[in-house]
């Protein structure tokens, strides 16, 4: 049987399988109607644990136009999740009715569980704070449609690195092409987690350095990616109050920004660009929410072509050279979908410096008292 490939880290993909990609969703812009039957008769699931407009609407509209059906729920307590009915099962019942699934779950490393169970290829649409590749793939596609290149860019990313799910994928996906610098504006609070900076440090070539405000980095920027505070990521509201205004783009903020830069933003958006800057030409948001779905169609165009060169290579996980199972040790990360589904068994990541990272969320496992 042949193995199905997952879309779970935006690393999951190969730089030359992301070109593919991309080509592919330059064809189809340019003549739609070609592929208007190329799903004829597959069934996608959407499985929406968490709230969504652009990613559930454009692969769902990506499914239509490609001559596909789609069934699923946008709301968990409205399917047997309300009834305890766990990640593993649910998967494994929808193998059982459509081609190909897309997961957005609250909890950090849900897909990667569900992926472990499917027989069909499980597509990551947002888990908790960690990745959302599939926006990445938006976010690359439209930076190379607009920049030309994905290498040697100043990448200004800017707002919740925290918690930005969509900024902790960008910066991994980009450090992956040449000469790439980010400045990493946000308040101390909100700042890019350690495990990205470290996978930026073993990228080799990509620098970064951290900033408190757009102003201290705009004038130097050829891309600046804006993000909202991530409200719902809170335990406390009152840090959130605190927080939720520090960067804001404004008109008056974009006249010290090079003429060429482009600002995106993965939306929604709540207060942080201020609405006349839409009227920008170096705006690109809306067009960036569009090119989602032409990228979402070619991505179950790849996936779900079994005789294509995707699957010929069945290169699985590109950049994880080993995979553990080690349930004497639990994963620290309180957020990881290993304390919420009990069936899960640990699961760690060796690099090959040694360290160890779990393979549901991302998280560095600490070292045990007495390792070295
Ligand atoms: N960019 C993004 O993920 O938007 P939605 O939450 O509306 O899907």
């Amino acid at each position: 049987m042949l193995e199905v490939r997952h879309l779970i880290e935006p690393t999951d993909f190969s730089t030359q399988e992301l070109d593919d990609l991309f080509s592919l969703a330059d064809h189809v812009i340019q003549d739609p109607k070609r592929y208007g039957s190329q799903c004829k008769g597959k069934i996608l699931v959407t499985l929406f644990y968490e709230p969504s407009t652009r990613t559930r609407f454009s692969f769902e509209a990506a499914m239509m136009r490609l001559g596909g059906n789609i069934l699923g729920f946008s709301d968990p307590d409205s399917s047997s999740v309300a009834k305890g009915e766990s990640i593993p099962d649910t998967i494994r019942i929808v193998s059982g009715y459509a081609d190909i699934a897309v997961m957005r779950h609250p909890i950090e490393g849900g897909p990667k569980a569900a992926s472990l169970y499917s027989r069909i290829p499980v597509i990551n649409a947002g888990d908790g704070g960690h990745q959302h590749p599939t926006q990445t793939l938006t976010d690359l596609y439209t930076i190379r449609a607009k920049k030309g290149r994905l290498d040697h860019l100043t990448i200004g990313i800017c707002g919740d690195l925290k918690h930005g799910r969509t900024t902790h994928s960008l910066a991994m996906a980009m450090s992956r092409y040449p000469g790439n610098r980010y400045v990493l504006i946000s308040p101390e609070e909100l700042r890019m987690p350690s495990y990205i900076l470290e996978e930026l440090d073993r990228s080799g070539s990509a620098t970064y350095r951290q900033v408190k405000t757009i102003e201290e980095a705009i004038g130097q920027l050829d891309i600046l990616y804006m993000t909202r505070v991530q409200r719902e990521r809170f335990s406390d509201p009152k840090e959130y109050e605190r927080v939720k205004d520090a960067c804001i783009l404004t008109v008056e903020k974009m006249k010290a920004a090079p003429s060429d830069m482009i600002v995106l933003h993965p939306l929604p958006r709540v207060n942080e660009i201020e609405p006349e800057v839409d009227q920008d030409p170096r705006a690109c948001y809306f067009q960036q929410a569009e090119n989602g779905m032409y990228v979402r169609m070619a991505l179950l165009m790849t996936l779900l072509d079994e005789t294509g060169d995707f699957y010929k290579g069945k290169i699985v996980h590109v950049n994880r050279p080993m995979i553990s199972v080690v349930e004497t040790e639990i994963c620290q990360n309180p957020k990881c979908i290993t304390h919420y589904e009990a069936a899960l068994r640990q699961r760690f990541v060796t690099l090959s410096n040694g360290t160890r990272l779990c393979d549901y969320c991302g998280a560095v496992l600490e070292k045990s008292k007495g390792e070295k």
